[in-house]
């Protein structure tokens, strides 16, 4: 049983977090390299989420192409004395058409618990703003058998208090910690497990519909073309390998062919 296709987007999804890196030259050139591929994509959903300060760069450099343009993280509230934090209406502002939520670095770097996570989720649900919730298990929770224990903690704050119909812009990316910027990527058979468990929590809420579930860590064109080809995976969350022209338009071309 593979996820219900989504209304609002659909997979292969192929998501590109730039994370803080590219200036807006490099960020300029890599989108406009990103774009023209996409143009000649024919099935697959490609995003990008550029850091704050080259948003307008991108979404200039993608104008007119299949490309859609998102945020590495948004706030729950539309204004006032939070330093550092950036709106929906400020995204919206942009043309900015998506949020990432609660990345690895984030959590573990920035400190962010599932309550804050779910939070800046629901906020962006609630407008209908597509929302990739990012999950994921540390070495050393998976070590402790913990892994669907930190899933389920991580995934309940934000199902449990979504509003029908809200699901369909939710994108769920389970990135295991260890896997992320490592070179670790994990095995199919942990990437299924853990994306059949993500389902099933949905599908306790709502029967009908599941969001796309993306596999995030260490994703390359050399271990691409197994990931994709599973049933239980609806695309990618790319760090390193969205930073290079050739290596993402290789992601792109391995997504077409699934
Ligand atoms: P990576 O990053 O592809 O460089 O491992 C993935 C992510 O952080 O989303």
């Amino acid at each position: 049983m593979s996820p219900a296709p989504m209304s609002t987007v659909h997979s292969p999804l192929l998501v590109g977090n730039w994370k803080m890196n590219l200036l807006r030259k490099d960020a300029r050139d890599l989108a406009q390299a990103v774009a023209e591929t996409a143009r000649a994509a024919k099935k697959t959903e490609i995003w990008i989420a550029p850091p704050l300060t080259a948003m307008e760069t991108v979404l200039q450099a993608v104008q007119g192409s299949p490309v859609k343009v998102g945020a590495q993280n948004v706030h729950w509230e539309k204004r006032g004395a939070f330093t550092g934090e950036v709106s929906l209406p400020m995204l919206k502002d942009l043309g900015t058409w998506f949020a990432i939520v609660g990345h690895s670095e984030r959590r573990h770097i920035f400190g962010e618990p599932n309550d804050l996570v779910a939070r800046r989720a629901l906020a962006a649900l609630q407008e209908s703003f597509p929302t990739i919730l990012c999950i994921g298990e540390t070495q050393k929770e998976r070590e402790e058998k913990r892994t669907f224990a930190v899933i389920k903690e991580s995934l309940a704050p934000v199902l449990d208090q979504m509003k029908a119909g809200e699901m369909e812009n939710l994108v769920i990316a389970y990135e295991p910690v260890w896997a992320i910027g490592t070179g670790n990527v994990a095995t199919i058979a942990q990437i299924e497990e853990v994306h059949r468990f993500i389902t099933e929590e949905c599908h306790k809420r709502a029967q009908h519909t599941a969001p796309l579930i993306l596999y995030g860590g260490s994703v390359t064109p050399d271990n691409f073309t197994e990931i994709i080809n599973s049933p239980w995976v609806s695309g990618a969350l790319v760090g390193g390998a969205s930073l290079k022209p050739e290596s993402f338009q290789s992601l792109i071309q391995i997504a077409e062919k699934s």
